[in-house]
């Protein structure tokens, strides 16, 4: 790697800019903190700091530096990481030599780019007449096909398991990837949709019949270390792009509409593949934009779940917008009879989560009953002390009263109510995650390699004191800070995570050190201590691997010399 140009790179920039230009950062003292986007958090648990040039999670330990961060929170890959800061800074990186880092999933990667490959020459052949006949009935043009590379699997064929197993794909790994089962292919006669992962590998299927037939209509590929469905969202890595000048997210349910939609030129979309938003998917979606309009189906359980998901979204922050697709269409299907301008008006007359949510109570009151009315209207009151803004609030509480010919203070004490539990409800701030519990020697290992870390001396002093790390990971990691040392002639922590990047097992070790409160800088003497507690740990050690063969030992000379070994160690004369 030309760490060199790398590290000038990152030395040009400010990790405080990259992060605040996407997240709020409060100051506090030398370091800003801000909600980490990479767990499901509503404490200020992430701290950046300017001088180090690096972020910590506290609680879920996410840490790193400038290009680590882009990394994750953009879901690009350290190239293109680089490339943007880069441009940024006005340095090339055109010629700047990454090594790749080769992952362990890079033959199932593999097999779905040959698998892709596969399915969409079978739609272009011959045999897939049938299928293409289908699609342009749906006005799935064979521009959109090649965009979303939307495929065909033959009808009663093996021909992609044959096809892998020539790539010297075993079966073992065949039934891993999802495509195979027992040396037969899992897909038969079916369009083929690839489903991408938020970087937009392709990862998996979705099989769509296209013959009358009784079967499924849609057929997932398996869960797979690559592939989890409720990780990942169709279109994501298309609408990160496009949200940014859109500065809003369209949340539908089937990858169809999102198709349709893209079709006419709107592909800030993303699909969820059905009406459920897992925890990891709203984690996704909330770093996209803050304004969301949700346009699921107009059916009723795609009401249901845009009252659900909207509320989640809100819990988080966002801003939600509702559309309201009539006669049961979905985006797909009302696009396709009414087109592209009618479905613009729909989406521009949106409307807020609340209304639509406080429109939705009276769907089912019978407003003949007065227990029905009242119960009708306390709901209301609730929904509407949940809006931030008075006057919103005090206009849908004249309308109500209005409505219904109460008064209107019988409303205003109501309110107030739920506004005082609402508040009290807001107090209560979730504790951060326990800090496991570590032996007294772990903490100490670990906090001589933060000193190293932080202090060039201490760096020295290790070596000469020749720390015996108790494992493996320890010990290179001791390793990597004393040759990066040696190298570079100091440490400065955010380019030894450029240095470490594809240095897995370390890196994590790091990242759990640097979030563990340990002190920066030490002294002498204090070191000594540290010194004296990782040499008592190296004594108990060996006290424990003597005392082991002494019991294996028939003879009674040989086991009364080891005895006296044990002694002197634990006098502390060796
Ligand atoms: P078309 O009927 O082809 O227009 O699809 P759609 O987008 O209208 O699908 P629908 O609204 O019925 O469902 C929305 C999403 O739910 C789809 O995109 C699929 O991801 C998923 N889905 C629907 N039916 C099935 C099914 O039978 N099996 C599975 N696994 N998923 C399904
Ligand atoms: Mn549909």
């Amino acid at each position: 790697m030309n760490n060199e140009y790398i590290n000038m790179i990152r030395s040009k920039v400010d990790i405080v800019d990259i992060i605040g230009e996407r997240i709020p950062l409060t100051a506090r003292g030398k370091n800003f903190f801000c909600v980490c986007p990479f767990h499901d958090d509503t404490n200020p648990s992430m701290s950046v700091s300017r001088e180090k040039q690096i972020y910590t999670c506290f609680s879920c330990h996410a840490t790193g530096n400038v290009f680590q961060f882009l990394m994750d929170y953009e879901h690009i890959d350290f190239k293109e990481a680089l490339k943007y800061l880069g441009d940024r800074v006005g340095i090339d990186t055109k010629n700047i030599q990454i090594k790749k880092t080769s992952s362990k999933y890079d033959k199932l990667y593999e097999a779905y780019q040959l698998s892709l490959k596969y399915y969409q020459n079978n739609l272009s052949s011959k045999e897939g007449k049938i299928a293409r006949d289908y699609l342009a009935n749906r006005k799935i043009t064979d521009d959109l096909i090649k965009e979303f590379e939307i495929g065909l699997s033959l009808d009663k064929k093996d021909d992609l398991t044959k096809l892998l197993s020539s790539k010297s794909y075993d079966l073992v790994t065949l039934n891993q990837i999802g495509l195979s089962s027992d040396n037969h292919d899992i897909y038969h006669d079916r369009i083929m949709f690839p489903l991408y992962d938020v970087s937009g590998k392709v990862v998996g299927f979705s099989g769509r019949i296209y013959k009358d037939n009784n079967q499924n209509k849609y057929l997932n590929t398996k869960e797979t270390p690559i592939f989890k469905k409720g990780e990942l969202l169709y279109h994501y890595h298309i609408a990160k792009e496009e949200a940014r000048i859109k500065k809003s997210i369209i949340i539908m349910e089937g990858f169809m509409d999102v198709i349709r939609a893209s079709s006419i030129g709107i592909k800030n979309t993303i699909a969820l593949m059905g009406t459920a938003m897992t925890k990891e998917q709203l984690n996704l979606i909330k770093r996209l934009s803050n304004h969301m309009i949700l346009c699921l189906d107009g059916d009723e359980a795609g009401q249901h779940a845009m009252l659900s998901i909207g509320e989640n979204l809100l819990q988080v922050g966002l801003e939600v917008k509702i559309v309201m697709i009539p006669d049961d269409d979905d985006p797909d299907s009302f696009i396709l009879k009414h087109g592209k301008e009618r479905f613009e008006n729909l989406l521009s007359s949106a409307i807020n989560y609340r209304d639509f949510k406080i429109q939705t109570l009276k769907d089912k009151v019978d407003f003949r009953s007065d227990e029905e009315t009242a119960n009708y209207i306390n709901q209301v009151i609730e929904e509407t002390a949940k809006i931030d803004d008075v006057i919103r609030r005090e206009v849908i509480l004249k309308r109500l009263a209005k409505e219904f010919d109460i008064g209107y203070n019988t409303l205003e004490m109501r309110i107030n109510s739920f506004l005082k539990e609402n508040q009290s409800k807001e107090e209560v701030k979730i504790p951060f995650q326990n800090q496991e519990k570590k032996n007294k020697y772990t903490k100490a290992f670990e906090q001589i390699l933060f000193f190293m870390l932080n202090n060039d001396w201490v760096i020295t002093q290790v070596e000469k004191e020749r720390v015996m790390f108790p494992n493996e990971v320890m010990r290179s990691t001791c390793n990597e800070i004393i040759y990066y040392y040696k190298t570079y002639g100091e440490i400065h922590l955010a380019d030894f995570y450029t240095y470490i990047e594809d240095k897995e097992k370390i890196k994590e070790l790091i990242n759990t050190i640097l979030t563990c409160n340990y002190n920066e800088t030490t002294n002498k003497e204090e070191l000594g201590e540290y010194f004296n507690c990782v040499k008592e740990y190296t004594k108990n050690q060996e006290i424990k691997r003597l005392t082991n063969i002494m019991k294996k030992e028939m003879d009674p000379l040989e086991q009364a010399k080891i005895a006296e070994k044990i002694r002197k160690l634990r006098l502390g004369d060796i």
